[in-house]
Parts: C-alpha cells; structure tokens; sequence
C-alpha cells in the first residue's frame, strides 16, 4: 500500500481553518503547477475540477501559459472551459493526451477510485485512460479504506435498452454480499444520496451525456475481493457500458488537508 509521500508545511499553514472548497481549490491549483505551454490535457468534470479549469484559464489569459488544447470529460466540463477560454479538442484530433486533472469520489490506499457520482465516468475513463499521465485532486474527505467505503454508490452506466434487466443481472453478481444494494439513479435524487425513495412507477432516470442510465452500486462495508476481477465480470454483462472503478488509472493523487497538501504517487 502506498502512504503519503510528501508533505508541504506552507501549505498546511495556508490550509489551517479552511473549508471544504477552499481545500479543493488547494489541490487545483498545485496540480495545474503540472501544466506547461503546448500540452493537450484531459479536463475534468466536478466541483474540483472546476477550480483547475478556471486556473488553466486565467494562466491562459496573463499569458503565463500557451498553446495548451482541453478534452473535456463531460459537456459539462465542455461549457466550463470555454467560460475560461480554454479551447477544446477531442480524442480524435489527439488520442494521446498529456496530462489530465480531475477530481474522485473515493480513492483508496492503492490510487484506485471511485468516479461518476456526477454520471460522468465513460467520458472521464476515455480521457483518463488516454493519458500519459492522470493527477488526481481531492480533499481528505474522499480517502477511503476501500472503495464504496463512504457507504455512497458505484456507478455503473448502462444501456437504456433493458435496463430492468441488465440490473437484474448487477444484482445476479452480487447475490449474497451481505448489506449490497443498487438501484437506478433517478433524475430527481441528488446523486451523492444513499437513501432513494420514490416508486419504481414514477420513476425518471438520470441520463449521462452519451444518452445512458446510471445504476448505483452500494456496498454497506467497501467492495471486497480482486477487484479487477469484479471489474471484469461488470463488463461481461450485455448492456453495460462502464463502471466508475479507475482501477491503476491515477499517476498520483493530491489530497489537500487542514494540516497540509500530501501527494501519494506510484
Ligand atoms: C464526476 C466525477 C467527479 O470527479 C467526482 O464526482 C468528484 O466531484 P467533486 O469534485 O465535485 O467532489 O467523477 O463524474
């Protein structure tokens, strides 16, 4: 298991007494130090990642950057860059990206994670998963044990054709698993709930930006076992499209905390 490599005590000076956000901002920023003039970069989606697109895009504007192209992992993340004046590209024009920046659910001791609680996973594991190399930024609130930990869903994005049974074959995978559950994301529920509460009759799905549904996976312990394995089996089901396990995904991950910014690398 990897442990926190560095610490940075002018950060944890700064970090003292500061929020959440100001947190996220933090880890933003210090991963955007990565960019350099000429890169392609994979742009993230997120409250996070929000904070490193508006910097690429001030360094963009002062000129202490140039010549930089972004593929955003959501139209989401679209739209915010071209706020900030970054301009966009796609994985055709660029299919290897230099560095992407993105926030995590969950990142466990080993840098897997857990994405796609914003129902943006497919998108951001293409980018990602393009990348020569993929930082991670989260505040400490997302470190857990093991992934689904925090007791909150993984994500698998599934095809609207059939969707009934395609969880019925999630659930198939998982008979068994003490306290595991799943259950369709709806538009209505925020996505970060663990509890859903309307009737399957009334139901109105979350849609991603590739047209697909969004089934939640909840383990009441974290998700046990080889999880490339899991991996493996979730993709082996017809009507599956991805799963938000970034399994060996992450280069590094940046965790600002109240006493600090700690990077855990590979
Ligand atoms: C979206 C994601 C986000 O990166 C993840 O949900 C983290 O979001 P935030 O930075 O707002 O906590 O995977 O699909």
């Amino acid at each position: 298991l990897l442990q926190p490599s560095r610490s940075l005590t002018a950060e944890a000076m700064a970090a003292a007494g500061q929020s959440q956000d100001d947190l996220k901002r933090i880890a933003a920023l210090r991963a955007v130090e990565l960019v350099r003039s000429g890169m392609v970069l994979g742009l993230g989606t997120g409250s996070t990642a929000a904070h490193a697109l508006d910097r690429i895009g001030d360094l963009l504007r002062g000129g202490d950057l140039r010549d930089i192209v972004g593929i955003p992992t959501s139209e989401w993340a679209a739209a915010r860059a071209a706020a900030a004046g970054i301009p966009l590209t796609d994985l055709a024009a660029h299919p290897v990206v230099d560095l992407s920046i993105d926030g995590a659910d969950e990142v466990d001791p080993a840098l897997n994670l857990v994405k796609g609680r914003g129902g943006s996973l497919l998108r951001e594991k293409m980018v990602e998963g393009a990348s020569r190399r993929f930082v991670v930024i989260v505040d400490d609130s997302k470190l857990v044990p093991r992934l689904g930990g925090s007791g909150l869903a993984i994500p698998v994005e599934v095809i609207p054709f059939g969707w009934a049974l395609t969880l019925r074959r999630l659930q198939n995978l998982f008979d068994g698993t003490p306290g595991f559950n799943l259950k369709l994301r709806t538009a209505s529920i925020n996505a970060k709930a663990s509890a859903f509460t309307e009737k399957e009759s009334e139901i109105e799905p979350f849609v991603t930006d590739n047209k697909n549904y969004i089934v939640d996976l909840f383990f009441e312990d974290g998700i046990h076992g080889d999880l490339q394995a899991i991996s493996d089996d979730l993709l082996r089901i017809t009507g599956v499209v991805e799963h938000g396990m970034f399994l060996g995904l992450a280069t590094s991950v940046i965790v600002a905390r109240k006493d600090g910014v700690v990077l855990m690398d590979k």
